[in-house]
């Protein structure tokens, strides 16, 4: 049960659930925090709104999601296995040689309590003018944290009919109500045909925007790999691991030979750990030295295409323009 409150009520509301629904069943105080520009008023800009969670009994479904680590997570953090001291302070565990443990496969952060969706902004495709309507990425995420496919959804105050949206998109049954007869007619034209607004911050995540171009987090995610930030050599790791090994990822770069992409992730001081180590390569500069690796090289959708067009006598530019060889 997922219930959605405007601050100014949120105190009298959260006495009014409990009540209702029973205190011990309440699970989370979730903060949809989004930006917004506004100078209207004194006081501290209000930009996020308040979502409770409750459950029917404490025996309810839960999806864990996994989100991508922050940008200021030390790589070491997610590559080893953590204890606590005598003290009670946490530490990186070492076996019995003195050996760091590797952590097992990480999957990532867990979603937290606090969601980075944006707001619908007035030009959004998926506006329908309806004063109260939410994003559906709002609620795809709650229906994903709880239900799984073709589990029934129900929406009693449907209004613009957002929930049946997000809730057809992820194959779930849904049910919509609303005293209003044209919520009801808006939203069953919604259904006819989905129109959701793409948000780049939500499909890649609030870390995406430091350090990754869209590029390489594209090429990541395809493989299903985890992005790291701040490190000159690795550009993620895969979710799966070898020998209980973690598999560091690199992509080659647009100024960067085959062979700089190779030193590079050799020197990384976390591959040391790896029995395989991936590289993306994204162009056909090999380099002088036409190094060997250990590393499995994976050519990018964009280097195959690239090379079929050679083989059929077209060059690709460097602006992504196809020319006929031989022709300028
Ligand atoms: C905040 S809006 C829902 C907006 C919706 N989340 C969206 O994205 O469009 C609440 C809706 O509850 C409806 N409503 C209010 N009281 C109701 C009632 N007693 N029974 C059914 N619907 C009701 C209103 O007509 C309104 O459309």
């Amino acid at each position: 049960m997922f219930l959605h409150c405007d601050k100014t009520a949120s105190h009298y509301v959260r006495v009014a659930l409990d009540k209702v629904f029973g205190m011990n069943n309440f699970q989370s105080e979730i903060v949809w925090n989004y930006k917004r520009w506004s100078n209207s008023k004194k006081g501290l800009l209000n930009t996020h709104q308040v979502i409770y969670f409750y459950s029917k009994t404490s025996d309810f479904k839960f999806n864990q999601i996994y989100t991508d680590y922050s940008p200021t997570t030390n790589i070491d953090q997610i590559l080893q296995e953590r204890e606590r001291d005598k003290n009670g302070k946490s530490i990186y565990k070492k076996d019995e040689d003195g050996n760091i443990v590797l952590a097992k496969g990480k999957k990532g952060v867990p979603l937290s309590d606090v969601w980075d969706i944006p707001y619908l902004n007035p030009k959004a495709k998926e506006r329908v003018g309806y004063p109260t309507q939410k994003p559906v990425s709002l609620l795809q995420q709650i229906i994903k944290l709880c239900t799984n496919e073709e589990d029934v959804v129900l929406d009693p105050f449907c209004g613009s009919g957002t929930t049946c949206v997000a809730a057809k998109l992820l194959n779930r049954v849904y049910m919509g109500i609303d005293l209003s007869t044209d919520a009801v007619e808006l939203a069953n034209n919604r259904l006819k045909e989905l129109v959701v607004s793409e948000s780049n911050l939500v499909k890649n995540g609030v870390e995406s925007y430091v350090g990754k171009t869209d590029k390489e987090l594209a090429l990541l995610k395809s493989i299903g790999a985890i992005p790291v930030q701040r490190n000159v050599g690795i550009d993620g790791f895969l979710q799966q691991q070898i020998n209980g090994k973690p598999i560091p990822i690199r992509i080659q770069k647009k100024y960067e030979t085959l062979d700089d992409t190779i030193r590079a992730l050799d020197n990384a001081k976390q591959t040391k750990h790896s029995d395989v180590k991936i590289i993306i390569q994204t162009n056909d500069n090999r380099g002088l030295f036409q190094l060997d690796t250990d590393a499995v090289v994976l050519p990018s959708n964009e280097l195959v295409i690239k090379e079929k067009l050679k083989g059929i006598g077209f060059r690709v530019d460097n602006g992504g323009d196809v020319h006929k060889i031989g022709q300028i």
